[in-house]
């Protein structure tokens, strides 16, 4: 029996990219995807739990669809990071559920459902950490852009703080061959950028005989068809320099690195299990911006970690000064039951915590504007993705360096490469206008034809409305 399903989505890129593999498993079986939980038969919420944030947004989204599925008999599902974590003990706050599925157990997504109706109450946590079951999106109804391929699932770090490696197990890496073949059928489809995703695509395929992570850029850099290759995230105490040196050697390997740094100080990163002193970070940078020197850099990092005193928020900040980031995604830290940090004594008061990321993030925002400011009147390639999330008339896209430019267009661009000169830097996006345009309004005619409108829309509404970050 074909149903309605909808699925709303919490948390990073591998459960985004998780969600599409559930969707495109349900619609491939018949079942139609909706973006409104009023109109679902089944609502499936893939769930984060790297902070308490983001397990408090899943628990008032379970208020709402409780209400619903008491009008409409809604079949309630959960996947994701919470359930894994919490396994059957789940039904102690959400009792109404219908079924809980562990990250390693989407591909069953179908039969869960299945089973929830015919026979009750559906759970499968197994497999984490044994064979991995990669789902990869084959022939895609609409035309993407864009796409995200899993190459690893799991993590080995056990940075002090991170929940990550309880709930997604321990790494794994997929074949090459088959990443390849998958990402040869998404050029096929007419994909033109792919975003490789592990929690630390460094050691992809460590100890295996399969090829290395930089050997995998090697292989999908000759794949035709793709025109940029992208990869989250990377943990600076593995960067290679065969990894640097891929930066400027493969043309399609975009020059902007997620090289998250956590910390500023030494005694935090050491207290973190990170595995690299606030020295070896800033080599690292330099090694970068020597091979590129443009390069983007973004980076995550933790305030408030036990132990932060004032002299190690401060060399946090110098970091930040002196590397000025190009973004940075800043976070109080939130104890997380289970992990080697969680029995630390709490010595930052919540609102020294909270004063101290201001205090960052104004610092970077400040950065980030200078920095896009700086942009304004160069001409910069980018690809088109789609209708502009500001509404209205504006398309948007992403420069190799990862920053949105929106600019006016038709759909007869979506998919295409453009060159776009930089009219305005704000904190969080540039404005431009395609490079014909400038040369219409300087010779009176068009210098450049538009691109022809060969493409189909962007369905950029297909993970919309469903999607929450935690
Ligand atoms: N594998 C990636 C991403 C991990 S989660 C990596 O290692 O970079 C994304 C970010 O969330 C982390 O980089 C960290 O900055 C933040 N984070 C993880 N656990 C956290 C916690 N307990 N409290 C606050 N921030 C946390
Ligand atoms: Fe978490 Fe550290 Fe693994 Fe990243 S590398 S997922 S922060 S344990
Ligand atoms: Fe991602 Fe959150 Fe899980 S960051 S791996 S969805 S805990």
């Amino acid at each position: 029996m074909a149903m309605k399903f909808c699925i709303e989505t919490f948390g990073c890129q591998m459960n985004e990219h998780d969600s599409e593999k559930m969707a495109y498993l349900l619609a491939s079986r018949g079942h139609e995807q909706v973006f409104d939980a009023e109109e679902a038969e089944v609502v499936i919420v893939n769930t984060c739990c790297v902070r308490k944030k983001a397990e408090e947004k899943f628990y008032s989204l379970m208020g709402r669809l409780k209400r619903i599925k008491s009008k409409k008999g809604t079949i309630l599902g959960v996947t994701g990071c919470i359930a894994q974590l919490e396994k059957e003990g789940i039904l102690n706050r959400v009792p109404f559920i219908d079924f809980s599925l562990g990250p390693s157990n989407i591909g069953k997504i179908e039969t869960a459902i299945k089973n929830s109706i015919e026979k009750g109450k559906h759970f499968d946590f197994s497999e984490n950490g044994g064979a991995p079951i990669y789902i990869s999106i084959p022939d895609r109804t609409e035309r993407d852009v864009k796409a995200y391929v899993s190459i690893m699932k799991g993590c080995n770090n056990f940075c002090s703080y991170c929940i990550v490696p309880y709930v997604r197990g321990r790494e794994v890496s997929r074949r090459s061959e088959d990443i390849i073949k998958e990402v040869r059928g998404l050029a096929e489809s007419g994909v033109k950028e792919v975003t490789l995703l592990g929690q630390n695509v460094n050691s992809y395929n460590k100890g295996t005989s399969d090829m290395g992570f930089p050997e995998l850029l090697k292989a999908i850099n000759k794949i035709e068809g793709i025109e940029r290759i992208r990869f989250v995230t990377s943990h600076p105490k593995d960067l290679s320099d065969a990894l640097i040196n891929c930066f400027g050697d493969l043309e399609k390997l975009c020059e902007h690195i997620h090289l998250p740094f956590q910390s500023g100080s030494d005694k935090i990163l050491e207290s973190m299990n990170r595995g690299y002193t606030s020295e070896d970070y800033r080599r690292k940078i330099d090694l970068l911006r020597n091979r590129v020197p443009h390069i983007a850099i973004t980076a995550d990092c933790i305030v408030g970690f036990p132990g932060e005193d004032e002299q190690d928020f401060e060399k946090t900040m110098e970091l930040i000064r002196d590397v000025e980031f190009d973004g940075l995604f800043s976070f109080v830290y939130s104890p997380r039951k289970y992990t080697l940090a969680w029995s630390l004594e709490m010595t930052v008061p919540r609102e020294e915590a909270l004063s101290r990321l201001k205090v960052l993030q104004d610092t970077q925002k400040a950065i980030t504007l200078k920095k896009n400011r700086a942009m304004e009147g160069s001409v910069v390639q980018i690809l088109i993705e789609g209708k502009s999330k500001n509404g209205g008339e504006e398309y948007t896209g992403r420069t190799r360096t990862n920053k949105i430019v929106n600019l006016p267009g038709e759909r007869g661009m979506i998919g295409n490469l453009i060159d776009v000169e930089i009219l305005k830097g704000y904190a969080n996006s540039l404005k431009g206008r395609p490079v014909y345009q400038q040369m219409e309004a300087i010779d009176g005619k068009k210098g450049e034809v538009l691109p022809e409108k060969n493409m189909e829309v962007l369905h950029a509404q297909r993970n919309e409305g469903c999607r929450h970050h935690g």
